[in-house]
């Protein structure tokens, strides 16, 4: 038979073997699923019913567009479409309907919800949006706490369609941030979702991330390793700025994390990225010059189902705008015990810093940048801190932190800290940088190595060492977070060993005055500084600015 062939036909089959398997590697592999990532500028003019049409356009734009087509799954960032004004039902995912395929006079679903179904039918890929989901108070009879008037709980909530536009997941954002004015579930709702490409994903939602439940929980206790993440991350200098974040929980879960983030530098949000666990980012953006509406794409390495996942690892707000118009506020470092190191031509110095039963051992090492300007020297330095307590931003959620690090400072005083800073401050590379800690073992943490330089993005697994070793006949983890040893920086803003301790009682569900009490939380230190910061914090809303990390 193969003599019949003449060349032209072998090559022509050939070249259309090449074509099959290149398309065949577009989609998903044994080895690979491809993955989209939307950072979003949503509108947000007075009119709602415009905002609503700009953003929904905007989503199917993107959902149409040629950069997304070799996606298997595309994930779009939190509270960037309807609002309260455009509530939908949302179907339960084990009725597998298809909004798309619905009757169109029904009026269950909102058009908006129709046409997302619609969009992910027609491209066939799998879609994940955040939306202002409503819902019958009367079809959870087990909720029986006192229902709104209009008889309807409303979610922030995400939604999967799968490639025929069925909706196959939903979940209900658990700890929701400060003022948002949501409902949650009765008990917190723990959800993954099954791909055609063999992939079980989990899900959150933005200040999601800094709790167990379902976060951490899914990763340690249904042994999921692949996440979809909305978000509406309003960055905090110095740990808690978007990707920084991000980057840290996929590294320290050693997880794929799927984050869209939303757009909008007024608010300090933005921030997205695709993360593979300890190999560190495949894509990310953090945006500060400008809103956006685009795709972040990149091919997803799969975990090997046989890879088991090692059993528990026993082991008053200040603000600052960018010369770019991005607003920040500043993450909550007032109680943390810290040592002021001022940088000044070259050199070298240790310290250790306490902080409750944490101590944290750190080595710095800089020499002085000879070409730079010096003419206007400006002062800098880092302060090493320590903080072994309550993670104390008031009204919302709190989580027990562990925390050794370092932060950029302009200045001797802690005010002067936990900001951007300018190039003419950066002049000094930093030669080696080590943080060394004992840790309490604890069934329920997690343990992250939390950086950031002055773009906004953290220091890659190549650029780090890391580890956790367990000490023999002891309680204790020995932590280690050093700078590899060929790397040489100038524009580290922080680095820090940053512990979640998850099981420290009352990290779920306090938050209210009355429960903050009787976990001993106390919402900042003394009482004429909690007054100051609800005081500041009322004033923020009522300029309207709402300064904060997440929606
Ligand atoms: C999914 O798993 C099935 C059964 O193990 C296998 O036949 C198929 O090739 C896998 N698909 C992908 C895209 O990996
Ligand atoms: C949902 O939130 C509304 C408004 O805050 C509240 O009146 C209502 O009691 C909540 N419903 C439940 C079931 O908690
Ligand atoms: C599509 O990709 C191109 C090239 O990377 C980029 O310039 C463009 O902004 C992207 N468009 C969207 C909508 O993401
Ligand atoms: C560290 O500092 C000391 C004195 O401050 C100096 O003698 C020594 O050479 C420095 N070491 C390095 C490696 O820079
Ligand atoms: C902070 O450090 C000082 C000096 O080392 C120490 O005396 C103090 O106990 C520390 N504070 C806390 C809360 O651990
Ligand atoms: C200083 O750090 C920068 C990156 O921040 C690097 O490009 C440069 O090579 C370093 N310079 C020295 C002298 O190590």
């Amino acid at each position: 038979m193969i003599k019949a062939y003449t060349l032209w036909q072998l090559v022509l089959l050939m070249l259309i073997g090449v074509q099959i398997s290149q398309q065949v590697s577009l989609r998903a592999s044994e080895d690979f699923y491809t993955a989209a990532v939307v950072e979003f500028s949503q509108a947000d003019g007075t009119d709602l019913t415009a905002n609503l049409a700009d953003n929904l356009a905007g989503y199917l734009e993107l959902i149409n567009s040629p950069n997304a087509t070799g996606a298997d799954i595309m994930v779009f960032p939190e509270m960037t479409l309807n609002s309260v004004n455009s509530l939908t039902y949302v179907p339960p995912p084990e009725k597998n309907a298809t909004p798309c395929l619905d009757d169109p006079s029904a009026e269950y679903y909102h058009p908006f919800f129709v046409e997302i179904s619609c969009a992910a039918r027609k491209v066939k890929r799998y879609i994940v949006i955040n939306i202002n989901e409503k819902q019958l108070c009367s079809d959870t009879p087990e909720d029986t706490r006192p229902c709104a008037s209009n008889g309807h709980n409303i979610f922030n909530t995400n939604v999967v369609f799968d490639r025929n536009g069925a909706v196959v997941s939903r979940y209900r954002k658990v700890h929701l941030y400060l003022n948002e004015a949501r409902n949650t579930t009765v008990l917190p709702e723990v959800v993954t979702f099954d791909t055609d490409f063999n992939v079980t994903f989990g899900h959150f939602i933005c200040f999601d991330i800094a709790f167990y439940v379902p976060s951490v929980e899914l990763v340690v206790k249904h042994g999921v390793r692949d996440f979809v993440y909305p978000t509406k991350w309003h960055s905090q200098l110095p740990f808690y700025t978007a990707v920084q974040v991000q980057l840290g929980w996929a590294y320290g879960n050693d997880v794929n994390l799927l984050a869209a983030g939303a757009s909008r530098i007024e608010y300090g949000s933005t921030g997205s990225g695709i993360y593979n666990g300890r190999k560190g980012t495949l894509t990310s953006v953090i945006k500060l010059t400008e809103n956006e509406r685009r795709i972040y794409v990149a091919q997803v390495p799969k975990y090997k189902r046989t890879e088991q996942r090692r059993q528990h690892r026993t082991v008053k707000q200040k603000t600052q705008t960018t010369s770019s118009g991005f607003v920040m506020t500043r993450d909550y470092i007032e109680q943390y015990n810290t040592t002021w190191m001022s940088l000044e031509y070259a050199g070298n110095a240790t310290a250790n810093v306490c902080h409750g039963k944490l101590c944290c051992h750190f080595e710095l090492e800089w020499n002085e940048l000879l070409n730079m300007e010096v003419g206007n020297r400006r002062i800098f330095g880092y302060r090493l801190g320590a903080y072994d307590g309550w993670r104390n931003e008031p009204n919302v959620d709190p989580n027990y932190v562990r925390n050794c690090g370092i932060f950029a400072c302009s200045g001797v005083t802690l005010d002067d800290c936990g900001y951007m800073l300018s190039p003419d401050q950066l002049r000094f590379n930093l030669s080696r940088l080590v943080i060394e800690a004992k840790y309490p073992k604890s069934e329920e943490i997690l343990l992250m190595p939390n950086s950031v330089r002055d773009n906004l993005l953290p220091l890659e697994p190549s650029q780090f060492e890391w580890s956790v070793q367990e000490e023999e006949d002891s309680h204790m983890l020995n932590v280690r977070f050093a700078l590899a040893k060929t790397e040489s920086l100038s524009n580290l803003l922080s680095f820090a060993i940053f512990g979640n301790y998850y099981d420290e009682v009352c990290t779920y569900g306090a938050g209210s005055p009355e429960k903050d009490l009787e976990c001993g939380y106390k919402p900042t230190g003394d009482g004429a500084a909690q007054l100051r910061s609800f005081g500041t914090w009322l004033l923020v809303l009522a300029v309207g600015f709402i300064f904060h990390l997440c929606k």
